[in-house]
């Protein structure tokens, strides 16, 4: 099976490309910026013509889109720029992947089940159009993602936290703002047991039914290894809707309790010898 991941070098997509590679082989992934491994090929998803050809030459029977500013910050101050890549990315993919008659996935957040921001309204607007995959869709809705990825520069939580152990030791995280936790492994999970099980016109969320502050999420990955947490109080607000995973129940696609996927993360950062000192 031919799978296209778009947006295959950042933080997510860099590690849903390596784990839908390891398990259907026949993957090819797109960079824009910084081409991450060597065989991505470069494309704009703002650039209709780009997206069409691209497609039209890798006939996918698959496309995952992962493509967003998910800086909700950024969205704010560039409202424009933000619906041209999010909404406007959305729409490029969803046109090409008709003229092929592939099937696509969005990589959504939980932010379009609250969007009180640019961010979650781009994310909405944008599985609302994917939704018009005429071979199936699948909408993929993460909460605060945590765990390893090949790309370890981009700059999201887990890979901040892990820069300011390499350079000092310790960090300091926010405890007072809780979050649906999702394990990055967990993503690319559901997505492959999906495509493998033919699962469409469905919107599942990665997560761990629990809500967390980036403080204990931290403190839970990290303790027993030679690193610090501090917690902070940024006066941040709680997430409002409570994190579901019973439509992965349902369907019997995995789940996992916080425990199971802090002790993954573990494990991963353990084999990965990342906090090793030199
Ligand atoms: N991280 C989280 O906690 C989280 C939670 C929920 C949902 N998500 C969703 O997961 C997705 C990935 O987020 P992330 O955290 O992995 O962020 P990220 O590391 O910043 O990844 C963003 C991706 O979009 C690509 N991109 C940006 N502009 C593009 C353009 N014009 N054309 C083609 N590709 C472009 C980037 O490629 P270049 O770098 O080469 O430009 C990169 O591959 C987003 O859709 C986000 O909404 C993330």
């Amino acid at each position: 099976m031919q799978i296209l991941v778009i947006g295959a070098n950042g933080y997510v997509g860099a590690r849903l490309y390596q784990d839908l590679k390891k398990e259907f082989g026949d993957v090819i992934g797109t960079f824009n910026s910084h081409q991450l491994f060597k065989e991505l090929i470069h494309l704009d998803v703002t650039k209709p013509a780009q997206v069409d050809a691209v497609v039209i030459q890798t006939k996918p029977e698959v496309i995952v889109n992962v493509v967003s500013n998910p800086s909700s910050a950024w969205c704010a101050e560039h409202p424009a720029e933000a619906e041209a890549l999010n909404v406007g990315g959305a729409k490029n993919v969803l046109t090409a992947a008709n003229r092929v008659n592939a099937k696509l996935v969005y990589i959504s957040s939980r932010s379009a089940l609250h969007p009180n921001d640019v961010y979650g309204k781009t994310k909405l607007e944008a599985q609302e159009i994917s939704k018009g995959a005429k071979a199936g869709w699948l909408i993929i809705q993460p909460g605060h993602v945590i765990g390893l990825s090949p790309n370890v520069d981009n700059e999201r939580f887990f890979n901040n936290t892990m820069k300011d152990f390499r350079d000092k030791g310790e960090t300091v995280a926010d405890n007072s703002g809780a979050l649906a936790p999702t394990w990055i492994g967990h993503i690319s999970e559901v997505v492959a047991t999906s495509i493998k099980k033919g699962i469409c016109s469905e919107t599942l969320q990665p997560v761990s039914p629990v809500l967390k502050t980036r403080f204990e999420m931290a403190n839970d990955m990290f303790s027993g290894f030679d690193v610090k947490v501090v917690p902070k109080d940024d006066h941040l607000l709680s997430t409002k809707v409570q994190p579901d995973d019973s439509a992965l129940k349902r369907l019997s696609l995995p789940t996992h309790s916080y425990e199971e996927m802090i002790a993954k993360i573990r494990d991963e950062i353990r084999r990965s010898g990342a906090l090793e000192k030199n």
